[in-house]
Order: C-alpha cells, then structure tokens, then sequence
C-alpha cells in the first residue's frame, strides 16, 4: 500500500495515479484486453490454465526420433486424455492432417473449454522439400530468397496440419566449433538482422489467420551463439555492449517484421539462466522492445534450471521460469505439475499465471484458430500443396545461389561435360548426407546426389569412387580412388562433414575435415590431375594442404534436396557461382572464435610494419584464410570511381556510395557489392569493419 512520507498534496493525488499506473505497465508491453479472452480466463481453473501454458511432443503424430534428448515419452491414450482434459495447449513435431484434425476434435468438443490446440514444429529448412542450411542460404546474400523458401515451407507444413515453426535461428555465430552455427546466417549482424525478418515474413505470410500462415519464432533467446569454447549449452560470460549491439539486433528485426513467439535459450548470461531471467524475458522483451506474444522455453529448459544450480526442485523452476517470462513449458510437464500447487499455496500470484495464458490465447486467436480450429487441417492442400515441382525448382535456384567458389586457379571451373570426371569421395554419391541438419520431415528418397546431378546434367565419363568414409578411412579406398583419378581428365573431390556433425549437441574440437579423408585428399592430389574441392559443411572449415591448395575450392554447406542437380549447374557452368561467405573460413581452428569484424586491439599488425609483439598467433595471423563475404564467379568485375553524396557521414544521418561496375569476364555472372565502413575513433572501440 502506498505510504506518503511527503507532503498531503502527494498522497490526495494517489488514487488517481493507479489507474495511470496500470494501464500505462499493461499497454507498455502487454497483449490488448480482449473480452473474449478476458472471458475465458475468468472461467478457467487453474489447472486449465497451467495446460495451455503445457506443449508436449505429438506422440500421437508420430514425432521423429532423435530430435531431442529422450524426455517422459507419453502414451498416446495418455497425451489425448491429457488434451480431453485441458491439460495441454499444444502439441510439436508432429504432421498430417487426418490425425491432427482427430486430436484439435478432442479439443474443441470434449474438452470443457473447448480451446484449439496449437501444432507447432521445427520447420528449419523446409518441410518436405528441403533447401539448404540456413547458414548455406545466408551465403546467397539475397534475403529475399530466404523469404521465398520460408513461403514453401509454411505453404508445405501447413498443408500437413502445422501451424507454427521454431524458426528462424537468429542467433549470431562467431564460433565455427559450435554445432548450431548451420542453422542460423553467421558472424554478421546485419545480414542475421536481413535474414531473421525475410524468414518471418517468408514463414507467415501477409495475414496470420490465412490457412498458410505459420507462426515464426526468433530463437534462442538470448545469446545461445556466445557459448563458452563454442560448446553447445555451455555459459556465456557476455558485456552489455556485445548483447546488444551483436546479439540482440536480429531478435528485434524479427519482431519488428511480425513474429508473434520467441524461444528461451538453454544458456545462462552471467550467471543467470536465459530460461529463468526476468530481465531478459521480461525488463528487455516486453519492457524495452514491447513484444507482444509468447515466450516457449527451449526444450525442458525450465526443468534444467535445477541443474544450472538456479532452482532447488522443479516446484522452483516452474515459479522462476513463469515469473521471468517463460509463457509456455516444453515437454517437461512442470507448468502442469507445479503451477496449480503454487497458486494454491499463495507462492505465485494468480495474475502471473493469467498473463502468460492471455499471452498464448491472444495468439491463437491471432491466427484465427478459434473460429476456424480445423485452420491448416485440410485433406485437400495435404494432398495437393506438398513437394510440388515448383517448390523442387525453388530448391534448385537456393541451392544454387548457396554455392560459394572460394578458388578457381588457371579458371578450372566450370568443366567441360565432355571431360571424363573422376568423382571421388564420401559425399559423391551420397543420400543420407544432403539435407544438414533438423530435417525431421523431408524424405531422402527424393534428394538428388552428386553423380545423379551430373549424370542428369549430361555427364557421360564419369568414375565414381567413394575413397574413403566420412570419418573413418576405407579399406582399399583410397588406391582405388587414385587409380580412377589417374584415369580420368579431372577429379571432383566430394569432401566434408556429415550431417551428423553440425547441428545441436555437435560442436567440434577442431573444424577441420576429419583425417581419413584428408589423407584421401593428398593421394589423389599427389597424381598432379587438375582438383576440384567441393566441402560440405555446417560451419566454416580450416583448410590444410591439398584441401587449400587444391586448383578449385568450392563451399556447399548442405544443399537440400536438389543439392545434386544445382552442384552440377555450377561445375558445369550452367549458372555462375554468386554465393558469398556469411562466416570467415581461418587459417587455424585454433583461432576461433574469429569473426571479420573484431576490433583492432592496440597492436594490431600493419603491412610494412615489424610483426613482433603484435596481435596474432605464432601459427597464423589474426585474419582469415577467406573472409566473410568472399566469393568468386566465373567472370570478373571492375569497379570504377566511387563517389560520395557529401564528405562525410553524419552520426546519425545517410551517405550515398556509388560506383559503376562492370562485368569485364566473357560470361555472365552475379556480383555482391559490398560497402563497409569503420569509426576510427569512438568512445569505444569499434570493429575494424
Ligand atoms: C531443441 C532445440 C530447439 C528446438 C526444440 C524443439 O532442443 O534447442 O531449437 O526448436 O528443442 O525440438
């Protein structure tokens, strides 16, 4: 109650404040009142409202295997009990439109509030059709293509009973030996920012109610990308400054272009677990930066706060993770254990409880779900919107677009088709490895390997020799891939990780391309034919010896699944290479992490200077090997004057740069122009781009 120490006049004014007050902390950073919804919480117990607060994996839609850690694996019988009883708001990961329309008819006639279940799932790179990584499409440099196959994506999933995705991955990776860096656009802050709202957009559409909207949600909030050592769940010890001007900015594009749900990241910041921080989840979403929606915690990330050592048991961490602002629990069923024993014992305030379901029903009702709960449960677009030709041709151009030629001595590339091509290693004619990671629901029958992309692209003379496993050698591998080699005009080395060494739980010591096939690499170079390096990857790579040296090096990530067909454009010159690089590839893994634009430190080595006592490693320099944004095509570029609208470029104004450039190769080709700006003295230091 409010106790005036100060004169009469401020206490006669207090009445009147409150109503201020409220509406004011309401209006700043929460949903609109809706009378509807107002209606429905007030006649909800508080174990209905703890269910809508409750996502738990679609058992009874067959969730892929292998997804996340083995967690409480329900019944079906059970989990729809669960939903008779309102016991459960959504369901994730699973697909299909017969069963999904059999569980929401559970929900809106036998349970007693009758409220829409939400399906939500992780849609990363394509539902059935499968396009590159996120990191290969930030390496397009073309927002606009992201926009487009998150388009298909959404129009895919929603055609099989989804109706939100956990995507986009924003979070900013400066550390090539964290697994995850594959699902996100890289090391740079403005290109994550381009790419977090064009995939937004792509994901929902124009009108969140239409069938073909899904939900997008910006993850892991927050700076899950600054790990410790670059391994996964590990602390992050981060300043201020780095959060916000590095980290944060993507989440903020992505909300700004509509998304309606952010993901809770597993990491602490400080000390104080992502998943349990009021400041994060609450003082900056909603207090600073106004969000409007949900917060889903990362997969039983509320229940791990016991092992962060911040909550004493999962009574604990519920209470925490409500009260910091985690709306809605993922699969570890606390908020449905906890939440109503907590209200009941005056340990949480009814209120807290109210505000995350007024969070969760005011999105559902956002997409339409409660007029139209059987929305995106249609027969009809799941057997007529799913793994169409056009959605393949889509496929093909971002797989294109994706490629990144980082060296092309004496103009290797592209082949004569004509040319008897030896196609050497693990990932020439190779299925299972096409797709990367967090692809739950494409199917690799359909994918296009290597030697089928050039077969198909009218390659006649072709060897193909596998040489070697992806991380273990071949008996016999390697002599017969020299030998093939020596037959042949030109060997094509298909080299690389496997898609199960990027992605979640996979980060690496070392980022260089396990040892069997290095040794694969140097057998075949030591015959002197001309080589061409293709890598495929989900981070950037150290590249040693015939892997750097090689005559064509070629970065192509995982393509998806039209991988095939769009290599062989590129090798074969059908399409010229445009991708450019969205992380720096060093000289050493050791440097990590290194990201392009880092500061200058006081001794930063300079051309014609001594390099003693300067910034660098006594086995590489503080730089990369190729830096982001490099790429080559097969035609060259001039770029002539550039020119300035003004001399200079005000804090807080605009500069126009321009500059002719023109293509002076004889074929066609696609250029990234790219400005970059430095302050030379600031307040604080400042990145040397
Ligand atoms: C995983 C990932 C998250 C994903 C979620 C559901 O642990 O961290 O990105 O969306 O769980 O599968």
């Amino acid at each position: 109650m409010f106790r005036s120490t100060g004169p009469r006049l401020t206490v006669s004014l207090f009445p009147l404040l409150l109503p201020l007050f409220f509406m004011t902390a309401l209006a700043r950073a929460e949903v609109p009142l809706d009378p509807h919804i107002e209606a429905l919480i007030s006649r909800m117990t508080s174990e209905e409202k703890a269910g809508q607060l409750t996502i738990l994996q679609d058992e009874f839609r067959n969730t892929p295997p292998g997804v996340n850690p083995e967690f409480k694996r329900r019944q079906i019988s059970e989990l729809l009990a669960d939903v008779r009883a309102g016991k459960v708001g959504a369901l994730f990961n699973g697909q299909g439109v017969t069963l999904g329309r059999e569980a929401q008819r559970i929900a809106i006639e036998e349970s007693r509030l009758k409220i829409p279940l939400l399906f939500g799932a992780d849609v990363i790179h394509g539902f059935r059709t499968v396009f590159p990584i996120p990191l290969a499409e930030a390496a397009s440099f073309e927002p606009e293509l992201a926009r487009r196959t998150a388009r298909v994506a959404a129009i895919e999933a929603t055609a099989a009973g989804i109706h939100w995705t956990f995507a986009p991955m924003v979070d900013i990776a400066r550390d090539q030996r964290w697994g995850r860096v594959a699902e996100g656009a890289g090391e740079d802050v403005y290109l994550g920012k381009l790419f977090a709202a064009a995939r937004v957009r792509g994901f929902q559409g124009d009108d969140l109610r239409a069938e073909d909207s899904l939900l997008a949600t910006p993850k892991h909030f927050a700076a899950y990308g600054a790990v410790t050592g670059g391994m996964d769940y590990n602390t992050v010890e981060i300043s201020q400054q780095t959060l916000r001007e590095v980290h944060f900015p993507p989440f903020q594009a992505a909300f700004a272009a509509g998304a309606l749900t952010a993901m809770s990241a597993f990491n602490d910041i400080n000390g104080v677990p992502a998943s349990g921080s009021y400041w994060l989840q609450t003082q900056v979403l909603r207090g600073e930066w106004n969000f409007r929606g949900f917060v889903v915690g990362d997969y039983t990330a509320d229940l791990e706060l016991i092992r962060h050592g911040y909550a004493a048991n999962g009574s604990d961490a519920a209470r925490i993770a409500l009260a910091a602002g985690v709306d809605m629990s993922m699969h570890s069923g606390l908020y449905i254990s906890e939440l109503p024993k907590l209200v009941a014992a005056g340990e949480l305030p009814m209120a807290v409880l109210d505000q995350a379901v007024r969070r969760v029903l005011y999105v559902k009702k956002a997409l339409g779900l409660f007029e139209n709960p059987y929305r995106s449960l249609d027969a009809n677009r799941e057997a007529n919107q799913i793994g169409l030709p056009a959605h393949r041709d889509l496929a093909r151009e971002a797989a294109r677009k994706s490629v990144v030629l980082l060296r092309n001595e004496r103009n290797l590339l592209p082949l004569d088709k004509a040319a008897h091509i030896a196609l050497i290693g693990p990932l020439g004619d190779d299925r299972k490895n096409l797709f990367g990671p967090w692809t739950l629901f494409g199917l690799d029958e359909n994918s296009v390997t290597l030697k089928q992309g050039l077969i198909n692209a009218g390659v006649t003379r072709l060897s193909v020799e596998q040489g070697s496993e992806i991380e273990t050698a071949l008996e016999g591998g390697i002599e017969a891939a020299v030998a093939a080699a020596k037959n042949a005009d030109v060997v094509v080395l298909a080299l690389g990780e496997g898609e199960r060494m990027s992605g979640e739980a996979q980060s690496r010591t070392s980022i260089e391309i396990p040892a069997p096939q290095q040794a694969l690499a140097e057998a075949v170079a030591a015959t002197g034919k001309p080589l061409v390096v293709l890598l495929s990857s989900g981070r950037a790579l150290a590249l040693k010896g015939a892997l750097r040296d090689a005559d064509a090096v070629v970065a192509n990530w995982f393509l998806g699944g039209e991988a095939g067909n769009a290599l062989a454009d590129i090798l074969l010159g059908t399409h010229s290479p445009s991708g450019r690089l969205p992380v720096s590839f060093p000289f050493e893994s050791g440097q990590q992490p290194y990201f392009y634009n880092h500061r200058s430190t006081g001794r930063p080595v300079v051309p014609g200077e001594t390099t003693e006592f300067k910034t660098q490693y006594r086995e590489a320099r503080n730089a990369a090997l190729y830096s982001f944004g490099h790429g080559l095509t097969y035609t060259t570029f001039t770029y002539g004057e550039v020119t300035l609208s003004a001399p200079s470029l005000p804090w807080d104004g605009g500069l126009q740069v321009s500059a002719r450039i023109t293509n002076t190769g004889a074929r066609d080709g696609e250029e990234v122009v790219q400005l970059y700006i430095r302050d030379r003295v600031a307040s604080i230091t400042r990145p040397v781009r």
